[in-house]
């Protein structure tokens, strides 16, 4: 208990997300630019460098892991990350849990729950083919269809997490939840976040979920959930669908109070808030120093983490909030 991690404002830190890679097969128009200069393979992290400040993590309480990117499935041989960081589930670990484009799951989801993985995350804004080539510049909707069918066959529960795009695809999202729900699956509503330069415009395209919600619950009956895990997701159950839905409000609304998560990226930096650039080095933690070294680094990080993200977004504030993309920090 003494070992936990909690920072400077009494939060308990349980939650690690791992971003394995920068990199994706899909360019969405809201997360990165066209031409993206990734990071060189050298700088990443080898799995044994993951799996050394995971254990650091799991020996300080942390119970949650979520492998993330860029697309974490795009990494060479994350199926043998998956398999050893699944061996820990049960032993320190809960729940071991991805985010992904769905792109790779054909190929990959018999293999995730064989490693003990049982939910997964699958981002999907659209249900139309053309406007999902549009919106990921490089994805094919019928590949992310067929994966997400193989990761139901494979036993896994899916949360589908749609960004919410005014003019993009806001005539989507009682459709979206209708086929999401029909099979079985949650969707998740995301409120655009101002990171890093991208193709398109995030004032115009900027949908206010509040406002949403309360339209929508006008015509659907919503009860509202008390499934707060310390995520930043809100959930409704919706009695008409049978299916529960959940909004993501980082511009309309604040939810730091409660964080319970920290991020490494594929280099090794930690960073401690999705808003903020604060961070500890823990790459050079584990090299120059070891284990030990990577508990003082955690020690510090709990003493340096922000408060709260405070995101604005206006035609006032024309530069991104954050400059590094999404796919930095995976989400
Ligand atoms: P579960 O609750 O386990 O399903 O996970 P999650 O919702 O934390 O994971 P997911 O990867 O689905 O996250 C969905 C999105 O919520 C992320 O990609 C971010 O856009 C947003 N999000 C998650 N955590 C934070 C956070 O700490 N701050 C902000 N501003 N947004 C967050
Ligand atoms: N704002 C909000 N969500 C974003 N995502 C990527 N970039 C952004 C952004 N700028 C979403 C993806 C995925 C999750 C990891 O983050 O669609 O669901
Ligand atoms: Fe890739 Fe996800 Fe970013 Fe789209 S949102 S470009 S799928 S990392």
């Amino acid at each position: 208990p003494q070992r936990h991690l909690i920072d400077g404002f009494g939060r308990r830190v349980s939650y690690l997300r791992i971003s394995v890679t920068d990199r994706c097969d899909f360019r969405c128009v809201y997360c990165m630019a066209e031409d993206m200069t990734f990071l060189p393979k050298k700088d990443v992290l080898s799995f044994e460098e993951v799996e050394a400040i995971a254990g650091a993590f799991i020996a300080r309480g942390t119970t949650k892991i979520r492998l993330t990117g860029g697309e974490p499935l795009v990494r060479r041989d994350i199926m043998r990350l998956v398999e050893s960081l699944g061996r820990r589930i049960g032993n320190g670990l809960d729940e071991l849990t991805i985010t992904t484009n769905g792109s790779q799951l054909g190929k990959y989801a018999e293999g995730l729950h064989a490693a003990g993985v049982r939910r997964i995350n699958v981002s999907l804004d659209t249900l139309d083919a053309g406007r999902f080539a549009e919106i990921t510049r490089r994805g094919r909707l019928d590949q992310v269809l067929s994966g997400i069918a193989a990761a139901q066959a494979a036993g896994l529960a899916i949360k589908i997490n749609m960004v919410a795009m005014r003019g993009v695809n806001d005539d989507e999202i009682e459709p979206m939840m209708d086929w999401a729900h029909a099979q079985g699956m949650g969707l998740t509503l995301i409120e655009g976040m101002p990171l890093g330069e991208v193709g398109m415009d995030r004032v115009d395209s900027y949908l206010p979920l509040r406002e949403l919600h309360e339209k929508l619950s006008r015509r659907y009956s919503f009860t509202p959930l008390d499934k707060r895990t310390g995520g930043p997701a809100r959930y409704v159950h919706v009695a008409e669908t049978g299916g529960t839905l959940g909004f993501i409000t980082p511009m309309s609304h604040n939810f730091c109070e409660s964080c319970n998560r920290v991020r490494l990226t594929a280099t090794g930096q930690l960073f401690l808030c999705l808003g903020q650039d604060d961070q500890v080095n823990l790459r050079d933690a584990w090299r120059d120093g070891g284990a030990e070294g990577l508990d003082a680094a955690l020690d510090h990080a709990m003493r340096i983490k922000p408060k709260g993200h405070d995101f604005i977004l206006d035609r006032t504030h024309t530069t991104p909030a954050v400059a590094r993309h999404m796919s930095v920090t995976g989400g």
